[in-house]
C-alpha cells in the first residue's frame, strides 16, 4: 500500500529558533508542519550560552553594531543586509520578550527597586549589547518558542524525522525554472519514508560543526541543509568561514562544552600552560579580541608549547559573581571536579558556527522558488568573513520573521502528484562499522588538514581523500537501506568538500580563512564570495 502524501502549506525542517519563529509567525496563514531529527528542543539554540546581540541601551547605537560587525566581518559582509538586521533587532526581542522569555536584568543603581537589562559584553563588541538568561539564553527561548508553537493548532510537529532530499521540478525532470514542492523525510522510529508536499519549504537546519573532530556543537549539526539545497541545485557560498570557538573546556569527560565568551566580557583571561597571559602580544583588546584571532593565538601556543590546551582563569573575580552570572559552567565544570572560581579552566578552540551556506536574501529566498533557508544554515552577508559573537540568534530571528511576512505572500498551491520514494534493490546494511569508520575520518581529516591553519597541500590532500571517501559512500547509500547515520555521513562528506572546494577557491587569508601559503589578506578578494553549485 502505498503512503498517503503529507501536504502542508508549510514544510519547516528544523526546531532552532529560526525554524519556531518561522513556524509561529507562518501559522497565522496557514497549516504548518515542523519536521525535527530528534526531539524538538534539541538544536544548537538549545545550548547557546552569551546571548543575542542588539541595541537596547542608551550609551549604543545602530551605527556602532553595524561597525562591529563589518569590523568582524572583515570586508566580506552585505552592508545593507547588516543594517536590516541590526536595525530590526529590538523589535524581534521586544516579541520574544512577549512570548515570555525572560532576559537576566541588574538592579538599577542608586535606583531602588528598579531593575534593567543586564546587558553583557563579548569579543570585537565595542558596547555592552548581549541580551542573555544567565548563561543559557537559548534553552531560554527554546523553551519560550516550544511553549507557543505547541498552543497553535496549526503548527504539527514531526519528531525524530530526518528529511532526506528536498523534491524539486528538476529532479522530477520538469522543464522551467527550478521549484522547491517538498521533501522525503525517513521516520526514524518506523524507517519508513514519508513524502511531503508543501507551498513552501523552509530550511532551518542549523550548521555543521560535527564535521570535525571537535566542536561545541550537538550531534544534530551535520550540515545536511546545506548539503541537501547543494543536490537541488541550490547556490552554496563562502563554506571556507568555519568559526573556531576558542575556549570549549578541555576535559575527557566533556563532551564539547563551551566556556562562553561572555567569561571574558566579565574579565577572565587566557594564559599558558605554565601560567603566563598572552594575548597581550596578539590583539590591543587581548583577550576579548575577535574570536578569530583569539583561536589562531591559542593554537599558535599550543604549538609552541607542545602542549594540549591553555587555561582561562577568571578566579580573580567574587565567587557569588561568578556562581551567580554563570550558573550553568559553574555546576557543570564543579560536576567534573574543577571549581572555576579557584582554578583556572582547561580549553582548547573547537569548530563552533558556519558562516556560509545556503545563498539566500535577507528574506531567506534561496536561488530556488519555493525553497528558503534561515539561521545558521544560510548565507545573509550578515556575517562575512567572520561572525560577530551573538549575532546569529539576532539574524535567525529577524530572517525567520522577515521569512514569514514574504512566503505567505507568495506561496502557490501545488498541484503535481509527487511520487513516492524509491529504495529499489536496497537491502539492510551488512557492517555498521564500515558508517563509524568513515564518519571518524572524515571528521579527523577535516580537523587535521582544514581546521584553524591551513596551507595549500593540506587542502589538496583532503580534496583527493574526499573524493576517495565519497565514491566508497554513494556505493553504501545505493545499496542498503538509508538509516539517519548513513544519510548525516553522506552530509557531513559533502558539507566537507564544499568547504574545501570553497577554501581552495580563495588564494588569500581572511578573517575565518587563514593559509600560510597566502597568509596577507588579498583588496582584490574584498566583497567576493566563493560560490559553489552541483553541476547539474
Ligand atoms: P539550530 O538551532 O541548530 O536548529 C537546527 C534544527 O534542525 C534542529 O532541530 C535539528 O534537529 C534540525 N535538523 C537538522 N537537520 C535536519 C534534518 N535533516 N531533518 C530534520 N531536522 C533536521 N549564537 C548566538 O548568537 N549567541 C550565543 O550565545 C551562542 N552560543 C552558542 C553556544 C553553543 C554551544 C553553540 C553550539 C552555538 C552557539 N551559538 C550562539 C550559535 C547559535 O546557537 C546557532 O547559530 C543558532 O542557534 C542556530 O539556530 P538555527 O535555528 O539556525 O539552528
Ligand atoms: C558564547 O557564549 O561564547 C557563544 C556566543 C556565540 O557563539 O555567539
Amino acid at each position: 500500500m502505498r503512503d498517503a502524501i503529507e501536504r502542508t502549506d508549510f514544510l519547516v525542517i528544523g526546531s532552532g529558533i529560526a525554524g519556531l519563529f518561522f513556524a509561529l509567525k507562518a501559522a497565522a496563514r496557514g497549516t504548518v508542519a515542523v519536521v525535527t531529527k530528534k526531539t524538538s528542543a534539541e538544536s544548537n539554540t538549545n545550548y547557546a550560552q552569551g546571548g543575542i546581540a542588539s541595541v537596547m541601551s542608551q550609551e549604543d547605537t545602530f551605527d556602532l553594531h553595524v561597525r562591529d560587525t563589518l569590523t568582524a566581518g572583515a570586508g566580506l559582509c552585505r552592508e545593507e543586509v547588516v543594517r536590516t538586521i541590526v536595525q530590526e533587532g529590538p523589535a524581534r526581542i521586544a516579541e520574544l520578550v512577549e512570548l515570555g522569555v525572560q532576559f537576566s536584568e541588574r538592579n538599577i543603581p542608586n535606583q531602588p527597586g528598579r531593575h534593567e537589562l543586564d546587558l553583557g559584553r563579548e569579543g570585537g563588541h565595542s558596547k555592552r549589547r548581549i541580551l542573555h538568561a544567565k548563561d543559557m539564553t537559548g534553552r531560554e527561548i527554546e523553551r519560550a518558542l516550544l511553549a507557543a508553537t505547541g498552543r497553535q493548532p496549526n503548527i504539527r510537529f514531526f519528531e525524530n524525522h530526518i528529511s532526506i532530499d528536498l523534491i524539486t521540478t528538476q529532479k522530477l525532470g520538469a522543464s522551467g525554472p527550478n521549484r522547491c514542492l517538498g521533501a522525503y523525510v525517513l521516520d526514524k522510529r518506523s524507517g519508513r519514508v514519508r513524502t511531503f508536499a508543501a507551498r513552501q519549504v523552509v530550511l532551518a537546519t542549523g550548521g555543521c560543526g560535527k564535521v570535525y573532530l571537535y566542536t561545541t556543537n550537538p550531534d544534530i549539526a551535520t550540515g545536511d541543509g546545506v548539503a541537501m539545497a547543494y543536490r537541488a541545485g541550490a547556490a552554496v557560498a563562502n563554506m571556507e568561514f568555519i568559526q573556531f570557538h576558542p575556549t570549549c573546556l578541555y576535559h575527557p569527560k566533556a563532551k564539547s562544552f563551551l566556556i562562553s565568551e561572555a567569561v571574558r566580557g566579565e574579565g577572565a583571561v587566557l594564559r599558558t600552560y605554565d601560567g603566563r597571559e598572552f594575548m597581550d602580544a596578539y590583539h590591543p583588546l587581548k583577550s576579548l579580541a575577535p574570536r578569530d584571532i583569539v583561536a589562531r593565538a591559542i593554537d599558535s601556543e599550543m604549538k609552541r608549547s607542545g602542549s594540549d590546551h591553555v587555561y582561562l582563569d577568571i578566579t580573580h573575580k567574587p565567587a557569588p559573581f561568578i556562581m551567580q552570572r554563570f550558573p550553568n559552567i559553574y555546576r557543570t565544570c564543579l560536576e567534573l571536579g574543577l571549581d572555576i572560581t579557584k582554578e583556572m579552566i582547561p580549553v582548547v578552540p573547537a569548530a563552533h558556527y558556519q558562516c556560509g551556506g545556503v545563498v539566500t536574501d535577507v528574506d531567506g529566498q534561496t536561488e530556488i522558488a519555493g525553497l528558503r533557508a534561515i539561521g545558521e544554515v544560510a548565507c545573509t552577508g550578515l556575517h562575512g568573513a567572520n561572525r560577530l559573537a551573538s549575532n546569529s540568534l539576532l539574524e535567525a530571528l529577524v530572517c525567520a520573521h522577515r521569512a514569514a511576512l514574504r512566503a505567505v505572500d507568495v506561496s502557490e498551491p501545488i498541484e503535481t502528484d509527487l511520487p513516492p520514494w524509491q529504495s529499489g534493490q536496497a537491502h539492510n546494511p551488512d557492517e555498521l562499522v564500515v558508517i563509524s569508520h568513515l564518519w571518524d575520518e572524515i571528521r579527523r581529516l577535516m580537523w587535521d588538514y582544514v581546521g584553524i591553519v591551513r596551507t595549500n597541500k593540506r587542502l589538496q590532500r583532503a580534496e583527493k581523500r574526499l573524493q576517495n571517501l565519497q565514491a566508497e559512500i554513494r556505493d553504501y547509500y545505493w545499496d542498503f537501506v538509508v538509516t539517519s547515520d548513513l544519510l548525516e555521513l553522506r552530509n557531513i562528506a559533502t558539507v566537507a568538500e564544499l568547504i574545501v572546494h570553497c577554501a581552495m577557491q580563495r588564494p588569500e587569508s581572511r578573517g575565518l580563512h587563514f593559509n600560510l601559503d597566502y597568509p596577507e589578506a588579498d583588496p582584490a578578494w574584498a566583497q567576493r564570495d566563493t560560490v559553489v553549485r552541483r553541476s547539474i
